[in-house]
């Protein structure tokens, strides 16, 4: 069997590594030619953990095709791993998906054997049943079940962790439009993981809703602890980390995602939120649940850039960020709360000197950006830890602080 992978960004190239390494002839085709053309030298073009070795172990099984005719000719499976902006309203555009079934369509329509269509690309639920089936079969004239076939199945990943949770995910969603196709994809899930995952085969519109309401109910559990911090500000002796420990050993509730923090942040957690939002309103559905994630989210920016602005009153101007991305181990700042609250803290304070450091990121702005985490403390009287990376949880630096000072660490108890 040959897999094509249509869009080789940060999620389609590890995957498209991951199927080759299984064994399967890859051929991959990204819409950007340069890029394309960068790819064949094998060395990973952004940093993601374990990728450059991997792309050098399968370098004769994952090969790069400049015609995607070609690529989707020659394989029994297509995989669709291409971008799905978020709109104003926060439903995901098709744009991009469809831009890529524009191109697998005339194949369908040349091959006599069954073509399998693997839309991995995180969309509106409808889309697969509604949009993208019907926009198949009227430009290839064939029919969805019987000469092709059409299964969802988004990734629950984690940049900087991409291939280790390809590899070894808690389920496989798989939405099908027959049995036979989502038979198709398991095999290849089966053979490609190093575990034995759940694997959840269900409809099309299932799968699509399942893949929003995975990344909603994790985020819901995000601002419960957080709210509850919010809540906790106001009332003496009472600590979040520690009834966030507590109840994440029922085993009801668990302790993943249960922690307060900033608030979540990144290129997937905020836009499925504000997507499930317009999806459930769309059907007049109840998204007050949902809103209120959003909310206490956002207040979780201001509750933080409050108690800094207080810590610069009491101790002095002299401020340290540490943190820029939105999480630790990884270069993106994308809708991360901790760049947010520094774009706050310098709106608040326009005559101070703001110094940010981050191992990873170095987005300007009207900070100053420190090349090292000395540079960024050293003198600094109040010192705020935006994104946990390990360098800052240890603390031989506080010893570069100016006297009295405040550190003010919101990952203090990581359990
Ligand atoms: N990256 C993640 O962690 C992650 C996790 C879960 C879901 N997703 C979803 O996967 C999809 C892709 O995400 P990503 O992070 O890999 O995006 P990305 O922007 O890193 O990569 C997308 C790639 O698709 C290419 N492309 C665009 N149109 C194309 C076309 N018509 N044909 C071929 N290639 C085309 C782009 O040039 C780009 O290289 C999105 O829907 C995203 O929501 C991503």
């Amino acid at each position: 069997m040959q897999i094509s992978v249509f869009g080789l960004g940060k999620l389609g190239l590890c995957t498209a590594a991951c199927l080759a390494r299984a064994g399967y002839r890859v051929l991959g085709f990204d819409i950007r030619g340069d890029y394309l053309e960068e790819l064949l030298s094998y060395r990973a073009p952004f940093e993601e953990t374990g990728l450059n070795a991997l792309l050098q172990k399968v370098r004769d099984k994952l090969v790069f095709y400049q015609d995607p005719e070609k690529a989707a000719m020659e394989s029994d499976v297509s995989f669709i791993i291409v971008p799905t902006p978020s709109q104003s309203n926060g439903a995901f555009s098709n744009e991009f998906v469809l831009q890529a079934l524009e191109t697998v369509a005339p194949v369908i329509a040349k091959k006599s054997t069954f073509h399998l269509i693997n839309i991995v690309s995180t969309v509106m639920p409808g889309s697969c049943e509604k949009i993208f089936v019907p926009f198949l079969e009227g430009l290839s004239g064939k029919k969805a079940s019987q000469d092709f076939g059409v299964t969802y199945n988004p990734e629950f990943i984690a940049i900087g962790s991409v291939i280790e949770n390809f590899l070894n995910p808690d389920l496989v969603l798989i939405g099908e439009s027959d049995k036979y196709s989502g038979k198709i994809l398991e095999e290849i899930y089966r053979r490609t993981c190093d575990n034995s995952p759940f694997m959840a085969r269900t409809n099309l519109i299932n799968a699509e809703i399942a893949k929003l309401s995975i990344n909603c109910f994790c985020t819901m559990k995000i601002s419960f602890a957080n709210n509850l911090s919010q809540i906790c500000d106001a009332v003496t002796g009472a600590r979040p980390e520690d009834i966030c420990h507590i109840i994440g050993h029922d085993s009801r509730i668990g302790t993943p995602y249960l922690q307060p923090g900033l608030g979540f942040g990144g290129p997937c957690f905020p836009r499925d939120n504000e997507a499930f939002v317009q999806f459930a309103s769309g059907v007049g559905g109840f998204a007050k649940l949902q809103e209120a994630v959003i909310e206490i989210n956002a207040r979780q920016v201001d509750r933080i850039t409050g108690q800094i602005k207080q810590a610069v009153e009491q101790y002095g101007n002299a401020v340290a960020l540490l943190g820029q991305t939105y999480k630790p181990n990884t270069y993106l700042t994308e809708r991360s709360q901790a760049l947010e609250i520094g774009c706050k803290l310098v709106e608040a304070f326009p005559e101070n000197e703001i110094r940010v450091y981050d191992p990873m990121a170095n987005v300007a702005g009207k900070w100053k950006l420190a090349d090292s985490l000395k540079e960024c403390v050293t003198g600094a009287r109040v010192v705020a830890i935006l994104t946990p990376w390990s360098e800052f949880l240890n603390t031989d630096w506080h010893r570069w602080l100016a006297n009295p000072h405040v550190v003010l660490n919101y990952w203090e108890e990581l359990y």
